[in-house]
């Protein structure tokens, strides 16, 4: 696929590939990369004669623009295994229940797709400089591979960051700046700070990053014999992920290689949920949040920049938007451990909201169903603190006696 261009997700305006500012000079809407010509078919329904070695790069190097790739800024990322639940599959009485699991990326969530994606793109612009605002799992991934690609690196936080969320960024080293003032503001700042001073920022929803999340999409096909879920269920924040996902489920439908798209699952946290409310009141438009509280930080944007564009991807897409409360968030979270996945709070919504879905009737016990576990429980260790766990102290001449106590217990 080449001949790419960037294109306004609302107006369809076109602009260069080489532009740096990532959205709409008109209405200011997201961009995304659009290819005008596909290149021959890499397959067809059902096979693949892509490559099936290298990097995620070049496994995948005919659904991106790159002339080249530079495998030595790859960090081994992607390739994630996809698990067939057993425990919550049970419990929720599904019998085609996977967990995509994101957590083993190199830095623990999906964001290193979008992350070197975002960074193969600003080498082959030959700057020099790439940055990001982020509190969490895209600040480290940031840092993480631009000291891989040995880039200058700018990560923005908002000041007043806990400590043991600036440790993990800064051990890669790069310029950690923290911001006073609005941080929803940061977002749209850093894109002009980014403009005039040659610093590649690759924020949440940029069109590489989602570039990057395409690759998702592909390894869902490929582990599931080219036969698709029938829902993917998504946790969001700025929407970048999910429009990565269904893009690439898109794309590989045009290539011939899926008879059809899933249906996309947006969701989110009770206590901050825009897209969702926006859905549920068949609005075209998400509106602020004002006091956006809930244990899924990661997913705790009161303003999402994509949000108007997963409204209209949703709408063309038939699926739908759902809302999941803390107390439903650990109880996910709880179940996801008991096989075996520990995810952080935000990657453990997808899960609560498919057990709200099959309470309202939406979701069928026979339907197939992915739920995209987007980044690991370790990043937030907070959380643990809502589990009760059972624990026993003994001495050291009881302790085979407790052990036969608690067998079959
Ligand atoms: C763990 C986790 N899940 C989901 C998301 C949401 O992704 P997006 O902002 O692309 O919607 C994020 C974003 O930071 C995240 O860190
Ligand atoms: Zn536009």
């Amino acid at each position: 696929m080449k001949n790419p261009s960037l294109t306004c997700t609302r107006c369809q305006k076109e602009f260069p590939i080489e532009r740096v500012h990532p959205r709409c000079s008109s209405c200011n809407e997201p961009l995304e990369v659009s290819y005008s010509r596909l290149q021959p078919s890499p397959g067809r329904h059902g096979e693949w004669f892509g490559l099936r070695e290298g990097t995620l790069l070049e496994r995948y190097q005919e659904f991106f623009p790159f002339v080249s790739i530079h495998r030595e800024i790859s960090l081994g990322e992607g390739d994630t295994a996809l698990l067939r639940s057993s425990v919550a599959a049970g419990e929720l009485g599904m019998e085609k229940l996977f967990f995509k699991n994101e957590t083993q990326n190199p830095t623990w969530s999906f964001k290193d797709r979008g992350t070197v994606s975002g960074i193969e793109h600003a080498i082959s612009l030959g700057m020099g400089k790439i940055g990001t605002v982020s509190t969490g799992n895209m600040a480290v991934s940031v840092a993480a591979y631009g000291a891989r690609a040995k880039l200058e690196t700018y990560v923005l936080v908002p000041s007043g960051l806990p400590k043991e969320k600036i440790g993990p960024i800064a051990i890669y080293q790069p310029h950690l700046i923290m911001v006073e003032g609005d941080y929803g503001e940061l977002y749209f700042k850093s894109l002009e700070i980014g403009e005039k001073q040659g610093i590649c920022f690759i924020n949440s929803d940029v069109p590489f990053r989602v570039e990057g999340s395409k690759t998702i999409a592909f390894e869902i096909c490929q582990q599931m014999g080219f036969h698709p879920p029938d829902y993917v269920v998504v946790p969001v924040s700025a929407g970048g992920n999910l429009r990565g996902i269904l893009k690439g489920f898109e794309e590989f439908h045009q290539a011939q290689l899926i008879d059809r798209i899933p249906k996309m699952i947006v969701s989110q946290a009770n206590g901050c949920c825009p897209i969702v409310a926006s859905f549920e009141k068949g609005r075209e438009s998400v509106e602020r949040v004002l006091n956006p509280r809930t244990i899924a930080h990661a997913i705790e944007n009161p303003f999402p920049p994509s949000g108007n564009q997963v409204l209209r991807k949703l709408k063309e897409n038939g699926g739908t938007a759902v809302r999941v409360r803390d107390e439903e968030i650990i109880e996910a979270q709880a179940i996801m451990a008991r096989e075996g996945i520990f995810g952080q709070p935000a990657a453990a919504v997808p899960l609560g909201a498919v057990k709200k879905l099959l309470a309202e009737g939406y979701l069928k016990s026979t339907d197939s169903v992915v739920c995209i576990v987007t980044g690991g429980g370790l990043k937030y260790t907070a959380a643990l603190e809502y589990h009760s766990f059972n624990v026993r102290k003994v001495g050291i001449e009881r302790i085979e006696e407790v052990i036969r106590l608690t067998d079959g217990e």
